[in-house]
């Protein structure tokens, strides 16, 4: 248990520490490997989940084979809860990006605290509106932005949330392919990596496997707006 990274949870905002316990408590435990499914894009099953260590994909796949990834989870992230309130198939597949740990409530479980607990609702609430904000902000830069904007904005929300701060720069261990990073921009991985190599070149950042080391954030900033 890391009660820790559960209270980042936008579930447990706004919740004392007994009832943060006792709702941790209610929590089951799931463990996977780099690389291992958790729910498949159609599945029925209506199960809450929260990050508590280890990164998460959520993709979606396309025609011709084609996958885009819709976010990049880490530790306090919650996931599942549309099937939850709308109930449906899942509306992407949560793949492990590298060895997880990751909480899960029931439904009914959920339903008991959300009508006894309006803080719970609105730490719910409130991570849905951020969703749907930033969802807005992809579309967006799907229609406004070019590959290398979108590359450069990519890179600035993987640090945002996974970035160390060196003294050369930004470190960011994303944990992700070169194929996984332009499925995230929503790109080929061709254009990704032209984009990647010329933001290089310019000395803006380092690539190295896995991870990049953004050198000079004001610049990458720029060719993100
Ligand atoms: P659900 O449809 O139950 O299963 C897949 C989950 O992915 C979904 O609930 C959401 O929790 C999550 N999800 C779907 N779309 C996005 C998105 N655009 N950004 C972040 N998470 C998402």
């Amino acid at each position: 248990m890391d009660p820790e990274v559960l209270k980042k949870a936008p579930l447990f905002a706004g919740l004392e520490d007994e009832a943060a316990s006792a709702l941790a408590a209610a929590m089951g435990t799931i463990k996977l490997n780099r690389g291992e499914v958790l729910f498949h894009e159609g599945d029925k099953e209506d199960r809450l989940y929260v990050v508590v260590s280890g990164k998460i994909k959520l993709g979606r796949s396309g025609s011709a084979g084609r996958e885009n990834l819709l976010a990049i989870l880490g530790p306090g992230q919650m996931f599942g809860e549309l099937s939850l309130f709308d109930p449906g198939p899942r509306s992407s597949t949560a793949t492990a990006v590298t060895a997880c740990e990751i909480r899960t409530l029931e439904h009914d479980e959920l339903m008991g605290w959300l009508s006894g607990r309006p803080e719970v609702a609105l730490g719910l609430l409130g991570q849905l509106a951020a969703r749907l904000r930033r969802a807005n902000d992809v579309v967006a830069d799907l229609v406004f932005s070019d590959v290398p904007g979108r590359v450069a904005k990519q890179l600035l929300e993987l640090a945002r949330r996974f970035g160390e701060r060196r003294e050369d720069g930004i470190h960011v261990h994303h944990d992700l392919t070169q194929e996984e990073l332009a499925q995230l921009v929503g790109a080929s991985r061709e254009t990704v990596n032209k984009a990647l190599a010329d933001f290089a070149a310019r000395g803006w950042i380092r690539l190295e496997p896995r991870s990049v080391t953004i050198l000079d954030t004001v610049r990458v900033e720029r060719r993100a707006r």
